[in-house]
Order: structure tokens, then sequence, then C-alpha cells
């Protein structure tokens, strides 16, 4: 198995680091186009391989693409990420460029592969790689759902002061402020969060979630890496070795949600030929109307890059 990933920066080295470890493909192909860089953080990686006692192959270049030949998975984590006081929606013009000139290197080398994406804005981001890289909508998703409930969980683990690993949940929509957590589907080693749980705190930590991003793009200055490296990673590793994880992934819907042609997260069985099954849920009108909410913020932005791709024209 051969993982590309482009963008040696935090996201992108990180995941790359996570693949390696764990010798979730044999060969990692870490791409930049920042001279040197991506070569460096490989060879970094690689001499980790003695210490950590992994064989994964990590390989870095400046941007070129022939050694990326014949990749199963490609992470695109190249972009810009945000700054204090922007949102990820800011970000579109800048990296909508990037990610649309790396696909179209990326589905030279390697026409079969499952791409995921990680670059901001999120969902329209991914909706760049689809139709640039023509690529059927079980090939193309985007990573938010898997990194926005391991924040949502870790809150709860604090909260009540038990393992994080004891937690399952679930998130639906678009990453960013109109993400739509779902308490109803929120549990605790089987135990409902509502019993666990007053209202209020739930509340406190659905709205928490939702800001999760932002708030470490403030203490920081810049957005976050270990949590969404590792959930690229995590997808990666379901793909590969075609583990049929249930994770909420970032998919074009064609028509489930009652949503059509609109690139959102939902839960998805992943496995070796990308998204296997969507699964639907059966929303209350109130996570209907939230999810709806989403989407349409989502359409937004996605007819935003419809014009910006016309005028590019
Ligand atoms: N989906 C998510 O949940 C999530 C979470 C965190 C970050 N992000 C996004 O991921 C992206 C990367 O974040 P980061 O913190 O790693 O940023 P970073 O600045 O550390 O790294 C980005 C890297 O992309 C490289 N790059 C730029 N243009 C390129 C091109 N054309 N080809 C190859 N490489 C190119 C840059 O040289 C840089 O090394 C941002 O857009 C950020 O907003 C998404």
């Amino acid at each position: 198995m051969k993982i590309t990933v482009v963008g040696a920066g935090n996201v992108g080295a990180t995941c790359a680091d996570v693949l390696a470890y764990k010798e979730i493909a044999n060969e990692i192909v870490l791409v930049d186009i920042r001279e040197g860089f991506a070569e460096g953080k490989a060879l970094d990686i690689w001499q980790s391989a003695p210490i950590d006692r992994f064989n994964s192959r990590t390989i870095g270049v400046t941007n070129n693409y022939v050694q990326t030949a014949n990749s199963n998975v490609v992470v695109i984590t190249s972009g810009l990420p945000r700054k204090p006081g922007m949102s990820r929606d800011d970000l579109i013009e800048t990296n909508a460029v990037i990610v649309k000139s790396v696909t179209e290197q990326i589905i030279q080398y390697s026409p079969c592969a499952i791409i995921i994406v990680v670059s901001n804005p999120l969902d329209v981001m991914t909706y760049q790689a689809y139709i640039t890289s023509h690529f059927p909508r079980t090939r193309v998703m985007g990573m938010a759902g898997i990194l926005d409930t391991g924040r949502y969980k870790a809150f709860i683990a604090d909260e009540l002061n038990v393992s994080p690993k004891d937690i399952s949940a679930l998130l639906l929509g678009g990453h960013g402020d109109t993400m739509v957590p779902l308490p109803r589907y929120t549990t605790v080693s089987g135990i409902p969060i509502t019993e666990l749980l007053p209202r209020e705190r739930i509340d406190a930590i659905t709205e928490r979630t939702r800001f999760g991003g932002g708030e470490l793009v403030k203490l920081m200055g810049t957005s976050a890496w270990y949590a969404p490296g590792s959930a690229a990673a995590r997808m990666a590793e379901a793909i590969t070795r075609n583990h049929k994880r249930v994770f909420p992934c970032c998919v074009k819907l064609e028509g489930e949600y009652g949503l059509e042609n609109v690139f959102v997260g939902v839960p998805v069985v992943l496995g070796k030929n990308g998204i296997e099954r969507i699964i639907q849920l059966n929303l209350t009108d109130e996570e209907n109307e939230q999810l709806r909410q989403s989407a349409n913020a989502v359409k937004e932005m996605m007819e935003v890059l419809d014009k910006l791709e016309e005028k590019n024209r």
C-alpha cells in the first residue's frame, strides 16, 4: 500500500508520522512546494523508524508527483491555515487554487486513488477536489467529522472524568460553526449521555465543540494539527486495511437526508472502495432543520467556488 500526503506542514507531517509509525502503508510520500521541506520532514520521520520500530518507508519530494505514482490513497493538506480572527471560509480563494492544482497533478499519476481532503474550508475544498478529479463521489471525501467528534468526546470525558475510549458519539453537517452534534446518539459505554449530564451541560459542550477549532487558533495563532493529522490517518487506515469503519465524513449527498449536490458530514462506512455506504438516520424535526441550515451554509460557499471557477476559466 502506498499513501501520498500533500502538504508537509503541521497537519500533513503529523498525518505522515502516524501513517508511518502505525505502519498503515509500506510507502509514504510527502509532497510540499517549499524546497527541501518535505524531504526534511520525511527524513526525520524515517529516522524515528529504528527508534519506534516500524518499517514504513517515508520519502519527501518538492512539487514533483512522479514519486507519488500509483498511490492507493492521497491526503490533501496543502493550503493556508486560519489565523486568529479568520473564519475557515476566508481561506477559500487561496486554498481553492492550491487544492485544484494539487488534484490535477495527483490524478495524472494516481488515477485510481482515493482522495481524502483536509484543507479548509473543508466541505468546499472536498467539492473542489471532486470537480477537478472527475472521480466518483465514493473516492473523494473530506476529513472533519472524526476531528469534531474527537473534540466533543474529549470535552465529555473531561466533564464526566471518564476514559475518552468509552465515549461514542456522532456529529453531522458542515465543518464549521453550523455543525450538528447529536446528543441522542452520544453514549458512555452504552449509557446515553442524557442520563449522565443535565441538558445545560450538554448544550455547553456542544457549543464549545462548534467553536473548538477557533479555541485552538486563539491559543496557538494557527490551527490544530495533532488531532487533525491522526483523524486523516485513521481514514486512510480504514481504506487501506478495508476495515469498514463507521466514521462521519464529508461526502457528496445525492438525495440522502433529503439533500442534493452538497458536500456535508454524514456517517459512512469506509473500506477499500472508499465510501462504501452512507448511513441514513431518522432525524428529529429539530435535527433535520439544523442539518438543512448547515448544508445551506456549505451550498453558499460552493456557489462562491463555482463563481471563482468560472472567473478563472
Ligand atoms: N479538516 C480539518 O478538520 C482541518 C483541521 C486542521 C487544519 N485544516 C486545514 O489543513 C490545512 C493545512 O494546515 P496546516 O496547519 O498543516 O498548515 P501549514 O501551513 O503548517 O502547512 C501547509 C503546507 O502546505 C504547503 N503547500 C502550500 N501550497 C502547496 C502546493 N501547491 N503544493 C504542495 N504543498 C503546498 C505549504 O508549503 C505548507 O507546508 C489548512 O488549510 C488548514 O485550515 C483542516
